[in-house]
């Protein structure tokens, strides 16, 4: 692994680094226990069982979720909203998204929508990023049976109206499913509030390592959702039908055990700071981020200082590709530049020809590391603005 200094600044992405807990927890699973969860009755194996129970209970507890029973776990975000979407939907049905979806939404739909199953649906943003709740309620219909929704833009941080829609649709026969990749660990959520489906990776805000994510199904639908994959769950095993309850019909196959382990501690973290501590923090630098880069000559900031401290901008006459690319070679900056996986967003905030440069902060991240790297940026921009 390279040693040379860095900022990391691609929390959007995935959080880095882990806490000592995470890793240490991890390293004890891997060492000390080693056993698939589910499935034996010797101690390691209870060992391991304790583990999934004691994630799915925290991540029951910090969604407000009536039961633990609720809360699937998947391999990452993409495989939880997958999970939700071919699980619920039937030929026929009608669907609603806003154009800020990531592609883990928009690509299922997109390719359910080609192959003449599904009607969908998607409504426009502002310049902001932002849909507007009544816009994408006055979409629904009577044979709507998913509203897709994401809690915040992986590309301008930018906050849905996820509360009024879960408010107007408290009368529909449709389902709110919210994608919380982005607000997971750093913002209250509150399933009660009508949402129906939720999903979340555990590898960004919450701290948890890649290979964590899970998908909220509220109960009433849960003889409805239909498993993705079938296979071997550790219970029911002389049956050749996968078993009816959650979350065992979402879980076939063994658990990513260790990757829950360090997930079991960074929860465990984040409960005793608290989310809105956290939040707090991801104020303070969204601000700062805000700040310094509304004073920077030449770079047009896409959105607006939000919750998230995560900024598109764009650089006039620079390629988003060469200026991370630049920042990380020469002052070890690291961003992400592109679309980052968001195909329709762009067009609404006038980014679709390269997509922007997304810098984009956590928990871990300091106030000095966010002035260092907007100065690298006004750097850049001197130099290139110069001759
Ligand atoms: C808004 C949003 N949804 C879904 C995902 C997919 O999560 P994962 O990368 O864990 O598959 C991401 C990841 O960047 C995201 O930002």
């Amino acid at each position: 692994m390279s040693t040379r200094p860095r900022i990391y600044l691609d929390h959007a992405a995935t959080s880095w680094p882990k806490s000592a807990a995470v890793i240490d927890a991890m390293h004890d699973y891997v060492q000390g226990c080693g056993a698939a969860a589910g499935r034996g009755a010797y101690h390691a194996a209870a060992e391991a069982d304790g583990i999934v129970s004691t994630v799915r209970r925290d991540v029951a507890a910090l969604i407000h979720a009536a039961d633990s029973g609720c809360i699937s776990f998947h391999s990452n975000g993409t495989t939880a909203l997958n999970a939700a979407i071919h699980g619920l939907l039937r030929a026929g049905d009608h669907v609603v998204a806003s154009a800020a979806e990531h592609n883990s939404v928009l690509r299922p739909l997109h390719d359910l929508r080609e192959q003449q199953k599904i009607q969908l649906t998607i409504v426009p943003v502002d310049r902001q990023g932002v849909v507007d709740a009544a816009n994408l309620l006055a979409a629904v219909t009577s044979a709507t049976k998913l509203v897709a929704l994401t809690h915040a833009s992986n590309v301008t941080g930018a906050i849905q109206p996820v509360e009024a829609v879960a408010e107007g649709m408290r009368h529909c026969s449709g389902k709110l499913l919210v994608d919380a990749a982005q607000t997971f660990g750093i913002r209250e959520i509150d399933v009660s509030i009508g949402i129906d489906l939720l999903a979340a990776p555990g590898h960004k805000a919450s701290g948890g390592p890649l290979g964590t994510a899970f998908l909220y199904v509220e109960p009433e639908i849960h003889d409805e959702i239909l498993p993705l994959f079938q296979g071997g769950t550790g219970s029911r095993s002389e049956s050749l039908a996968m078993p009816a309850s959650m979350p065992a019909k979402m879980e076939a196959g063994n658990l990513n055990v260790h990757a829950l382990a360090g997930w079991a501690a960074a929860l465990r973290e984040l409960r005793e700071v608290g989310v809105e501590r956290r939040k707090e923090t991801s104020l303070e630098l969204s601000r700062l981020m805000h700040e310094g880069l509304a004073l920077l000559p030449h770079v047009r900031v896409l959105g607006k200082p939000e919750a998230l401290p995560t900024a598109s901008i764009m650089i006039d006459d620079l390629s988003p590709a060469d200026a991370a690319a630049i920042l990380d070679a020469e002052f070890g900056v690291e961003t992400r530049a592109g679309w980052h996986c968001a195909a329709l967003i762009h067009g609404y905030l006038g980014s679709e020809s390269e997509g922007t440069l997304r810098i984009s902060a956590g928990h871990t991240t300091t106030a000095e590391e966010i002035a260092k790297a907007v100065a690298s940026i006004g750097q850049v921009v001197r130099t290139l603005h110069s001759h």
